[in-house]
């Protein structure tokens, strides 16, 4: 771009990118990501230094992130961010590493699981190399390691195994003084991923307990049972993960609470959707001024603005689709919205709204 303007216009043009406070980045970033992607600042650029199969769908991603990245603490997520065949995408993963591989090595993990029709994951597995750059934002999440140690329960399913794993090899380095047991549900033994890791902590860290139950390998599958419940001693006391597939979650929840478990002990992570508010939806909907895209449109009943705006062809920023990773949040500079999930009715002013959960009560602009 430089290139084709005199030098007076390159300098006025600079000069206006200097003057962008908003995001400086978006105007240097291409040109920084051509000479070399590592200098590129909207994100933090993470190079691929190893890929490990751990499954014959899942693999691990060990990740460099430029230095200035800000670390994790285990159990959190990240947002990475990719273009695929010139689109920009955004997807949400567990770090799966300990922050101790971080502060020692500057290496973080991502084990990540090919799903059916999934655009960034099949990207990953079948053209992601080692050399590769991708893009990572700060992490974020609150499914952490209880403080100070108490009896702690997971209950893992298939890939929801990610984020736990970062916390048991936290919590064996740092020698966690409370009994921990992990019931991990996988659906054939093949299936277990890092089978070998685990096994290593369990040998090494003796209040660890370790389960690996396969549902599918006998004629009727199976799930998890009280059964399974009943052989964690103290159960009432612990602090309980739950990360898997909801069908697990929702079953694991309930057997809890059917033992008395309250919910302020269960503590779950964005594999299952957080649960959404009623709403009546004969009080949603109005139109939708997307300001920068200078655009109009009707919406009706629970449509959030993300649908909104994509079915008007639009491509906002997305992440987890859950109000989760912020990922999707912008500016609304007037107009009510109400907040998918936890029922939460918006001022008419500008604020920042996450597109994903919030749903217009009546003409809405943003900044989009
Ligand atoms: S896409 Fe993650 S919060 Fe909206």
């Amino acid at each position: 771009m430089l290139a084709r303007l005199s030098n007076t216009k390159a300098l006025h043009w600079l000069g206006r990118q200097l003057l962008n406070r908003d995001n400086p980045a978006g105007y240097f970033d291409p040109l920084a990501e051509a000479i070399n992607p590592m200098w590129v600042q909207e994100y933090t650029p993470a190079r691929v230094e190893n890929i490990i199969n751990e499954t014959a769908d899942t693999k691990t991603f060990v990740l460099k992130p430029a230095k200035r990245w800000a670390g994790f603490q285990a159990g959190q997520h990240v947002n990475i961010c990719t273009d695929i065949k010139g689109v920009r995408r955004t997807r949400t993963f567990s770090l799966s590493s300990s922050p101790l591989l971080w502060q020692s090595e500057g290496q973080i993990t991502l084990t990540i699981k090919r799903l059916p029709g999934g655009l960034v994951t099949n990207w990953m597995h079948d053209a992601l190399q080692p050399g590769d750059v991708i893009g990572l934002t700060e992490a974020f999440g609150e499914f952490l390691i209880p403080e100070p140690a108490q009896p702690v329960l997971f209950i893992a399913g298939g890939s929801g195994i990610t984020p736990i794993l970062s916390q048991l090899q936290t919590m064996a380095a740092e020698d966690y003084r409370a009994p921990v047991t992990l019931l991990y549900y996988v659906r054939t033994q093949n299936d277990v991923i890092a089978r070998e890791a685990l096994q290593a902590l369990a040998a090494r860290w003796p209040a660890l307990s370790l389960t690996i139950i396969a549902t599918n390998e006998s004629d009727e599958p199976r799930y998890l049972r009280d059964s399974d419940l009943e052989t964690v001693a103290g159960i009432k006391a612990r602090e309980v993960f739950l990360c898997g597939p909801k069908g697990l979650m929702d079953l694991a929840t309930d057997l809890l609470a059917k033992r008395g478990l309250k919910e302020k002990q269960m503590h779950s992570t964005f594999f299952a959707p957080p649960a959404q508010a009623s709403l009546n939806s004969d009080q949603l909907g109005g139109e939708v001024t997307f300001s920068n895209s200078n655009l109009k449109v009707g919406s009706e009943g629970g449509a959030n603005l993300l649908e909104i705006a994509e079915a008007a062809g639009l491509k906002p920023q997305y992440g987890c689709r859950m109000g989760i990773c912020h990922q999707c949040s912008c500016r609304k500079t007037s107009g009510i919205v109400v907040n998918r999930l936890t029922g939460k009715v918006s001022g008419p002013g500008e604020e920042p709204v996450q597109l994903c959960v919030s749903v217009p009560q009546g003409p809405v602009a943003l900044n989009v």
